[in-house]
């Protein structure tokens, strides 16, 4: 286990794949070990929003432009002989983002029909961070429910919900907004956006207050 302990970050097929490829460079930017899964719905999102076309079958770093020999352990979604499917296998916490409606369901009801489903019910059951950055709009009450299940397991549901405060200029600056409450959560350190608080924002205008 790399210092600090190895993160565990699954993409899945919902919309926001950009929030994904950021947290995970940020990720492998932090020096931790970082054991990457996508579902095929996942990977599908990843070229039609990306064009990152990505072998779920012979996966390769490069296509997220990462050399060989970087600290990305891959582990294909139905191999459930992979460490982190196991308890045992310590880690320092998971993120699936961007989650589905249909991976939050299997989370909240401990259907583990993946690696990822099952890689985040060892993470609720050993009391590990678990962090679900669902992505839908408008939700039902079947999608509220799961949420509230979840939260009430343990997880921490973190919407990919931007906040407008910091005033983006640039859609990675959107992206970048996401990426910062990750890590936060994860317990890294991070400077990715400025934080309200700390002199970073904007002036309210005399007339407006
Ligand atoms: C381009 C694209 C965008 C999608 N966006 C969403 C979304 O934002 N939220 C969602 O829950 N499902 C979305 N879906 C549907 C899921 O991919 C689908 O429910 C799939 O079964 C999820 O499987 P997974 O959880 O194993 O990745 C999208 C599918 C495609 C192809």
């Amino acid at each position: 286990m790399s210092a600090g302990g190895d993160f565990v970050l699954a993409m899945t097929g919902a919309s926001g794949a950009p929030y994904a490829v950021a947290l995970l460079r940020q990720l492998v930017g932090s020096g931790r070990r970082v054991h990457l899964t996508i579902s095929p719905s996942g990977a599908q999102v990843l070229r039609e929003e990306m064009g990152i076309d990505v072998s779920l079958s012979q996966f390769d770093h490069r296509v997220f432009g990462f050399p060989e020999g970087c600290a990305i352990l891959y582990h294909h979604h139905a191999d459930f002989s992979a460490g982190i499917a196991s308890g045992s296998f310590r880690t320092a916490g998971m993120v699936v983002a961007p989650c589905s409606m249909s991976t939050l369901a299997a989370i909240a009801h401990g259907f583990t029909t993946n690696l990822i489903s099952r890689a985040a019910d060892v993470h609720l059951k050993e009391r590990r961070k678990l962090i679900l950055v669902p992505r839908e709009t408008p939700l039902s009450l079947v999608h509220l429910e799961n949420m509230a299940a979840v939260t009430r397991a343990g997880a921490i549901v973190l919407p990919a919900m931007p906040g407008w405060y910091h005033r983006p200029q640039t859609l990675d600056d959107v992206v970048q907004f996401i990426v910062a409450r990750i890590c936060d959560q994860l317990g890294l350190e991070n400077t990715l956006v400025p934080r309200w608080g700390d002199g970073a924002e904007p002036r309210v205008e005399e007339s407006n207050r």
